[in-house]
């Protein structure tokens, strides 16, 4: 699986603090990546002890893990249909979190997320913000004044050169994302490519949100503005939890 920030240890305390949230009958927007997949087996251990609960994953890695961990799971089409359930919470991950506490420039309510090093983005924003509460999980190393890292865009495979052209026009250094272990480049859950987009800073997240969300051929783009609700920051020694 894709890690990316700080020990195994803190994330583990991240994921299973926000998994203690999870209360019986409730239906649960499964996060993607390494501190997520802590929060879905403390899930799996607590429906091994009798607790009811249904997933909502965001990737194929989620589905996978959550079928591992015994997780009964339903389609997002089926959980927010008409006569779906709905999704009573989101446990994800993040690649950075700016939480504008600091009084950093553009602060926002509900935060500024980065998300998709693991491509997995444009479902994870479905369900996290379909969910009634977003709980972000995280270590200590993602949370900062100010995003800087790179924002994932799902592009359209015919789209990619043209995305390109806009994301440079925005002021953004798009790069393709290539596969580790296989030729050429990522192929996401969706079918489609994934341009990492350099804009250094990011003074206003908002705006570059909508920025990038307006760009034809790009499926969708890994800021998160405003959708969380609560921050499990796990540390070396507990975990912190707050309203963002
Ligand atoms: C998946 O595409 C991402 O949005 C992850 O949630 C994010 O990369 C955090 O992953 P880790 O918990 O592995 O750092």
């Amino acid at each position: 699986m894709k890690t990316s920030g700080g020990s195994d240890a803190a994330k583990r305390r991240a994921g299973e603090s926000a998994a203690e949230a999870v209360t019986d009958g409730d239906v649960v927007g499964l996060g993607t990546g390494s501190t997520a997949a802590h929060a879905i087996r403390r899930l799996g251990d607590r429906v091994d002890a009798g607790l009811d609960v249904r997933g909502v994953p965001t990737s194929f890695a989620s589905r996978e893990l959550a079928a591992e961990e015994g997780i009964p799971c339903l389609d997002l089409p089926e959980a927010v249909g008409p006569d779906g359930p709905g999704i009573d919470l989101a446990i994800d991950g993040a690649d950075q979190v700016a939480t504008g506490r600091d009084g950093s420039p553009g602060p926002v309510p509900g935060g500024a997320l980065i998300k998709g090093g693991g491509a997995a983005h444009a479902r994870e924003k479905l369900v996290d913000a379909a969910a009634d509460r977003f709980l972000v999980v995280a270590d200590p190393s993602k949370e900062l004044p100010r995003l800087d890292r790179s924002v994932p865009v799902e592009v359209l495979p015919a789209g990619r050169t043209a995305v390109a052209a806009a994301v440079r026009e925005a002021g953004g250094e798009p790069t393709l994302r290539r596969a580790e272990r296989k030729d050429g480049p990522v192929v996401t859950d969706n079918g489609n490519l994934v341009l990492d987009c350099a804009f250094g800073a990011i003074d206003d997240p908002a705006a570059l949100s909508t920025t990038l969300a307006e760009v034809p051929g790009a499926v969708e783009h890994g800021l998160f503005v405003g959708l969380a609700d609560e921050v499990h920051v796990g540390t070396e020694s507990g975990v912190r939890v707050e309203d963002i």
